[in-house]
């Protein structure tokens, strides 16, 4: 099989959702599909370990299955299936974000009785200002929830995408009857627990549809949608214009096989990649990557890492010999292993699309590009996310101030947490976008450099960047805090939404950059 088949198998995504909308259970569901578990029910119980933890652990902790914590892949049909973890709940990091850069799409879970939630607009942003194709699946149709056409408007309102709904529900909850699949012309008939029906369009019952008022009501939704709603488009889809929709159960399970059916149809391949001077394609021969999250092992007597590397371009062979773009070093990628549900095999071979994880003892940061022939750039900085949240940190002892700058300088490179400090007077301040940064952060220090940090929290903030000619320290204060990121750039760390409006109102002179909006026009992946 030559690459460029390779590559077109390649179906490489994330599932981004809120706590609680159903991330896990569809992963299982999906995995059934792939055949690598044999019988899925609900997970339970959530509070898993602290450190490094994910939801795919707990699948694997409840089936005595040993999937890994991060990259899944499995064959289904003729594809070979690549899904990425995307950390919620307790473990919600950068690199929940950072995952993002390594996927060709993403399936976005909603809960129909919740609608849109904070994590999943979050998420979704960043997916917007990278142009990735979103597929949203709206879950928990069993119970009774949101009016459909209320959750598409909220999708279309809230996040700013159109939306076009693949299928639509007859009834919900104690009254959920299926799903008209408009894309397929079929209708699915839910069945409770059971096996679900398909009967082609044109086959239903029109003397029972004509009694059921359920029906009715569907019908006068969906002509309502026909007149007014936009039409499909494969090609706004996949600029991540447009979001097909569609609705389900992935408990019951039902409508999930209709959906990723046609998900992993729609879906892209991997593309293209662009580097800092040229546009890499997936199916050029010379091998590159990019490495995109580096997990440090939590145990202190195994200080070894694995760096999580999404491959680009040509073919991965274990062994081969790679230059670090960033240092220009030699690397031999010798210990590698892919991830699939049974164990973490040796991974042979890899084509773009696939992630692998690389043994790494210290050489890699995150970003870090991996090269073989004759490519020679690197790929596009992965961009910085703001930080919400932040805390003032210290050694709690003076003595240690050497280890202290030592340890704090590795993990801000490695991208483990964000850090600023205050102007005119200087102050050390991390920012992170979840908790567990914190945590992950004050036991690393610990662990690998024997310092305890004193953290203290000066809440959630709002982060806005300043123009450098526009910065006068005068404006601020605790309240409004400056401060200069690692680049030097100065930004204002804003109390509240009242605060960072009352500031607009006062000085409309000044620009306050918010870093979403200059992402979006600093799109890495496709060209
Ligand atoms: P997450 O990974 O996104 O956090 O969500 P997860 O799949 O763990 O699902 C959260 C809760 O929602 C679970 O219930 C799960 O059973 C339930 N759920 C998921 N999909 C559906 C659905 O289609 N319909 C209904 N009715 N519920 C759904 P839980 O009470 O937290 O766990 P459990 O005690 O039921 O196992």
């Amino acid at each position: 099989m030559d690459l460029q088949e390779q590559v077109q198998k390649r179906k490489t995504f994330a599932i981004i959702s809120h706590p609680d909308a159903g991330k896990t259970t569809m992963t299982e569901k999906l995995l059934l599909f792939g055949n690598l578990i044999r019988s899925a029910g609900t997970v339970k119980g959530k509070k898993s370990g602290k450190y490094a933890t994910s939801d795919w652990m707990e699948i694997e902790k409840q089936r005595g299955i040993s999937v890994t914590s991060s990259v899944m892949n499995f064959d289904y049909n003729s594809y070979k299936v690549n899904i990425l973890d995307t950390p919620g709940h307790e473990d919600f990091s950068e690199d929940t974000y950072r995952t993002l850069t390594a996927v060709d799409s993403v399936v976005m879970i909603i809960d129909a009785t919740k609608g849109i939630e904070a994590q999943t607009i979050k998420l979704f942003k960043v997916c917007k200002m990278r142009g990735i194709p979103i597929f949203t699946f709206i879950n928990k149709l069993d119970r009774e929830g949101r009016e459909p056409l209320d959750l598409l408007y909220q999708i279309e309102e809230v996040l700013d995408i159109e939306t076009y709904p693949m299928n639509w529900p007859v009834g919900m909850g104690k009254r959920f009857l299926g799903i008209l699949d408009r894309y397929n012309d079929q209708f699915i008939q839910f069945n409770g627990n059971e096996e679900e029906t398909y009967i082609p369009l044109d086959e239903m019952d029109q003397t029972a549809i004509a009694q059921d008022a359920t029906y009715q009501e569907t019908l006068e939704e969906l002509e309502l949608i026909n007149e007014a709603g936009d039409q499909f488009s494969l090609e706004r889809v996949l600029a991540g214009e447009q979001t097909p929709v569609f609705f389900g159960s992935a408990l019951a399970p039902f409508g999930v096989q209709t959906f990723f059916d046609t998900f992993i149809q729609l879906a892209p391949a991997p593309g293209p990649r662009r580097t800092e001077d040229e546009v890499v394609d997936p199916d050029n021969p010379d091998f590159s990557g990019f490495i995109f999250k580096i997990q440090a092992n939590m145990n202190p007597q195994h200080r070894d890492r694995i760096a999580f590397l999404r491959v680009c371009s040509g073919k991965f062979e274990r062994g081969m010999n790679v230059t670090l773009a960033r240092t220009g070093k030699t690397i031999r990628l010798g210990q590698t292993q892919q991830f699939v549900a049974s164990s973490r095999d040796t991974v042979e071979e890899a084509y773009a699309g696939d992630i692998i994880g690389v043994y790494d003892s210290g050489s890699y940061r995150i970003g870090d590009t991996l090269l073989d022939g004759k490519l020679k750039s690197e790929y596009d900085e992965l961009p910085q996310f703001p930080p919400e949240m932040f805390q003032r940190v210290s050694a709690k002892n003076v003595m240690k101030a050497k280890q202290f700058r030592k340890g704090l300088e590795q993990l801000v490179q490695e991208g483990a947490i964000q850090l600023f400090r205050g102007y005119p007077i200087d102050s050390l301040i991390i920012g992170a976008v979840g908790q567990l940064q914190y945590e992950v952060f004050q036991h690393r220090m610990k662990n690998e450099y024997n310092v305890e940090v004193l953290l203290e929290s000066i809440g959630d903030r709002i982060p806005r960047w300043l123009k450098k000619e526009q910065v006068d320290p005068s404006m601020f204060d605790e309240r409004n805090l400056l401060v200069k990121d690692r680049e030097e750039d100065f930004l204002v760390l804003f109390k509240n939404d009242f605060a960072l409006r009352w500031f607009v109102d006062k000085h409309p002179e000044i620009d306050l950059i918010d870093l979403y909006e200059v992402n979006q026009y600093d799109q890495t992946t496709y060209s």
